[in-house]
């Protein structure tokens, strides 16, 4: 089996041209390849080879893929295909063409910046609504981690590797050693060995949240044991020590939305977005000058102390540990030496940044400016995508009323039958009049914004969503 140098590029895999690859994870390489019939780019995620040997993963293979290939959901990377060619076990899925998440914070974090909150409440809202959606068909992801979300160049957040790790997790190891899930994103129950529930993917959920307000993880060790310890016992930190234009409100958000006990935690996903984004409304933006500097000379000066009077006797807690760190040292050993050998291309195209910063300032120096001489890509952004690039930038840097016209240019291009596409858009043209204090289009915004989902079950927490604000109006 030669995938692991990459040379799958320029074969055929069922129907697809291998073209390139562009990452590699733990247990898969991934390639960009195409359908060329349907002339559509797709991502082709080729198994380990070893992963063949075992009849038992094949079966599970199969039966998972099914399952996670009837998932359709617009913030859901789509699975369109699977299967195995000789000795190659692959899966087809959607091409998304703006690099990962985990880049986009590594990015910020080496320019020393933090993710705008707004920004952070708009991706939130999509993948709550993903999970939320996932749940509902009895789906976990079970590795939910910024590695495994996907950005688009328009703003748009798409969750993947879905049941991944159920696919591989009869034995709880991949066939490099690794311990299933990422211990920094892992939840108490998760790093006990316990069975998962939907609030364990809540909790990754919030360790992705907190990352994405402060750069960091609440919880980082030198030894995956370390690691274990105190995603178990210690409370996580307060944002505030990270970023001192963080209300408490929003703190409080993510105390709860980590509660060691999964009953503490938010019942849903959409319930903790609602509960982010309203506390988010009420905080100021002061950012601090640098921002990573401040946040580990806080860190070491103010961590809380770990919190010991857990939910179980500790020895059973650090024989537990003792017996999961075992195998997850042999696996990071294994799994770094891997991703250092690993070419990791990055992907797509990036948002056209300095046209917007350039369109927002200009009307910023001219706020008189009459809508008519409003600067030409407000004015020229003609599909709902180009117009949401522009309003997910105005939006972040707070410019309301002008991100409200952009979004108006965005729903007014939606043809009638790609309403449910967009209907998220209805829902952000609401919250973007709230902001404003628009309370009557804020409403109709949302009402519409039901209308748009023509009822599909998919998109039950869009119209949830759109209920609970008209409720907050009232
Ligand atoms: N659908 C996709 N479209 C575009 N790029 C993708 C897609 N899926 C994966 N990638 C790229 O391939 C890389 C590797 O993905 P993969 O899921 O194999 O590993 P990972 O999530 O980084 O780590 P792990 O092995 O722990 O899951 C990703 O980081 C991303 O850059
Ligand atoms: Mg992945």
């Amino acid at each position: 089996m030669t995938s692991q140098s990459g040379s799958l590029n320029g074969k055929l895999l069922g129907k697809y041209q291998v073209l390139e690859r562009i990452g590699l994870g733990g247990m898969a390489e991934v390639y960009r390849g195409r359908h060329e019939r349907l002339d559509r780019d797709v991502a082709i995620k080729v198994l380990h080879p070893a992963l063949n040997n075992d009849p038992e993963f094949l079966a599970r293979f199969e039966r998972e893929a099914r399952l996670v290939a009837t998932l359709r959901h617009p913030n859901i990377v789509q699975m369109y295909d699977f299967d195995i060619q000789g000795d190659q076990v692959f899966m087809v899925m959607e091409y998304i063409a703006g690099g990962t998440l985990k880049q986009r914070l590594e990015e910020l974090k080496s320019s020393g910046q933090f993710m705008p909150l707004p920004e952070i409440a708009g991706f939130l809202k999509q993948m709550s609504a993903a999970l939320d959606y996932a749940h509902s068909q009895k789906m976990l992801h079970r590795d939910l981690k910024p590695a495994n979300i996907l950005l688009d160049a328009t703003g748009n957040v798409f969750l993947t590797d879905f049941g991944i790790a159920h696919m591989l997790g009869g034995t709880k190891l991949t066939t490099t050693g690794s311990l299933l899930g990422t211990p920094a994103y892992m939840s108490p129950e998760q790093c006990r060995g316990e069975s998962l529930t939907l609030s364990s993917d809540l909790y990754s959920l919030t360790v992705i949240l907190f990352e994405m307000i402060t750069g960091e993880v609440p919880f980082d060790a030198d030894t995956p044991l370390a690691l274990l310890q105190k995603q178990i016992f210690d409370p996580p930190p307060p944002l505030e020590f990270y970023r001192k234009d963080i209300l408490a409100g929003v703190s409080k958000v993510l105390q709860q939305a980590l509660s060691k006990k999964a009953e503490d935690r938010y019942p849903s996903a959409i319930k903790l977005s609602l509960a982010f984004a309203e506390a988010v409304q009420s905080s100021s933006g002061a950012t601090p000058a640098n921002p990573h500097k401040l946040a580990q000379a806080n860190r070491s000066a103010i961590l809380p102390k770990p919190n010991n009077s857990g939910l179980f006797p500790i020895k059973w807690a650090l024989a537990a540990a003792i017996l999961l760190v075992i195998v997850m040292v042999i696996g990071w050993g294994i799994l770094r030496v891997a991703r250092k050998s690993a070419v990791a291309t990055k992907t797509g195209m990036p948002i056209p940044a300095v046209t917007v910063e350039a369109i927002a300032t200009e009307t910023e120096i001219n706020p008189s400016m009459s809508s008519t001489r409003r600067p030409p890509a407000i004015q020229l952004c003609i599909t709902p995508q180009e117009c949401q690039t522009i309003f997910n930038k105005l939006m972040e840097s707070k410019r309301y009323v002008l991100a409200a016209e952009a979004l108006s240019r965005a729903v007014s291009n939606v043809p009638v039958d790609q309403q449910p596409r967009w209907a998220q858009l209805k829902c952000d043209q609401g919250d973007v009049y709230a902001q404003l204090e628009n309370k009557v289009d804020a409403k109709s915004a949302y009402k519409e914004c039901i209308t748009w989902t023509h009822n599909e079950p998919q998109l039950q927490s869009i119209r949830d969503y759109a209920q609970q604000k008209i409720k907050d109006l009232k």
